[in-house]
């Protein structure tokens, strides 16, 4: 029987988010239920209520979560009911180009729920990257469900659903960063310090934040970085350049997205360094520079796309390495809030007062 639970919703553009009834249908083939237990609030809850992502409102908002299974359909056996997930956007096909290649972070053709979930009056939904999770409870495909020790606290370890495991994967996956590497992140909201937790958890001599924001530079320093930069009064390369001998990081992370950081980040890293930009651009900003400085100074440029993760590989252990308390995810919560709040969160995280709320249910 389909069910009627609360679901933050996003109608239009722009109009603050309203929690209302959803239905949530029984999990046909493939497809899961999972009662949510804790969801945080990512920037890209936003960019969806303000049109940035798509124009396929209403989306029902929230991404970043963890739960329990509550009923599973036809052939999953991935999970079982009662089982503790953490929810991902990249259930791999094994399939596409990426796939086969064995590339499957790079899976081209994710899965997600085949049915839909509607408002009372049946107008379909659009779930945030597919999960949906601002939600008493929500329709998943069984891939994006990755089953993690189940004693973990759901507000911390749900937020490896995106923006901690963005953070971490651009660090650890796409930059490489390893043991004596110096390391500059320019952006220290919760993405850029998750870089900094992984770059830490790598093995990292030097790390160098960078921000405008000198409330975010002590919290990037509690998250493991070594010095600090203050964007707005200090020119980032020059600095960076200064505290690594004059030469440069061996990684520079982009968690902003701007032209201008993106430009600091390439000048900021040392010859034959590994630029990694995970901070998202949006489509009217351009880029001009010598291509010849691109040839003079080698190494690598790359995108970061989910932290180059893997959930089934990497969920499971980062759970234990913070059950451990070897890796400190519990810094990126900064404040629990129910799930009426989501609007006023939005503009707490507008304000640059938080790393990350998180809805709790
Ligand atoms: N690639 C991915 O898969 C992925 C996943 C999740 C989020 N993201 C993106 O990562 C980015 C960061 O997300 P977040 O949640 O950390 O956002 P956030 O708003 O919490 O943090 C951004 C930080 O950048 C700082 N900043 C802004 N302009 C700056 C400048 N010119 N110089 C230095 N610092 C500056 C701000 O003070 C803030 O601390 C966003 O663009 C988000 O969309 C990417
Ligand atoms: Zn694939
Ligand atoms: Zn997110």
């Amino acid at each position: 029987m389909p069910q009627q639970v609360r679901g933050v919703v996003a109608r239009a553009k722009g109009a603050p988010v309203e929690v209302v009834p959803i239905v949530i249908p029984d999990p046909g083939p493939g497809e899961v239920v999972v009662a949510i237990a804790a969801c945080g609030v990512c920037h890209t809850d936003l960019h969806y209520r303000e049109g940035g992502i798509n124009d396929e409102f209403p989306f029902l908002l929230g991404h970043e979560a963890a739960g329990v299974v509550e009923s599973v359909g036809e052939g999953v056996d991935s999970v079982a009911v009662g089982d503790f997930v953490v929810l991902n956007w990249r259930a791999v096909c094994g399939q596409c180009r990426a796939c086969k290649r064995g590339r499957p972070q790079y899976c081209f053709d994710t899965h997600n729920a085949t049915q839909k979930m509607t408002l009372e009056d049946g107008t379909e939904l659009t779930p945030a990257l597919g999960i949906g999770a601002f939600a008493d409870k929500t329709l998943v495909h069984a891939g994006q469900c990755t089953k993690v020790d189940p004693s973990a606290d759901p507000a911390v370890v749900g937020l490896l659903g995106c923006g901690v495991m963005a953070g971490l994967g651009a660090a650890v996956n796409t930059g490489g960063v390893t043991r004596g590497d110096s390391v500059a992140v320019i952006g220290c909201g919760g993405v850029g310090d998750a870089a900094i937790m992984g770059a830490r958890l790598a093995g990292a001599d030097k790390i160098i934040a960078v921000d405008r924001d000198a409330k975010k530079l002590e919290w990037a320093t509690d998250l493991g970085a070594t010095h600090t930069v203050n964007g707005a009064e200090t020119d980032p390369v020059e600095a960076i350049a200064e505290l690594t001998g004059g030469f440069g990081a061996d990684v520079v992370i982009d968690a902003v997205g701007r032209p201008e950081t993106w430009k600091q980040a390439f000048y900021a890293r040392d010859l034959a360094g590994t630029v990694v930009l995970v901070g998202v651009p949006t489509p009217d900003m351009t880029l001009e520079m010598p291509l010849i400085d691109f040839f003079s100074r080698g190494g690598s440029l790359k995108s970061s796309w989910y932290g180059d993760c893997l959930p089934e590989r990497d969920f499971p252990m980062l759970v234990d390495l913070y059950q451990q308390g070897r890796l400190p995810l519990e810094k990126f919560v900064t404040e629990r809030i129910a799930l009426d709040q989501v609007e006023k969160a939005f503009e707490t995280m507008h304000r640059g007062e938080v790393l990350r709320s998180v809805v709790v249910l």
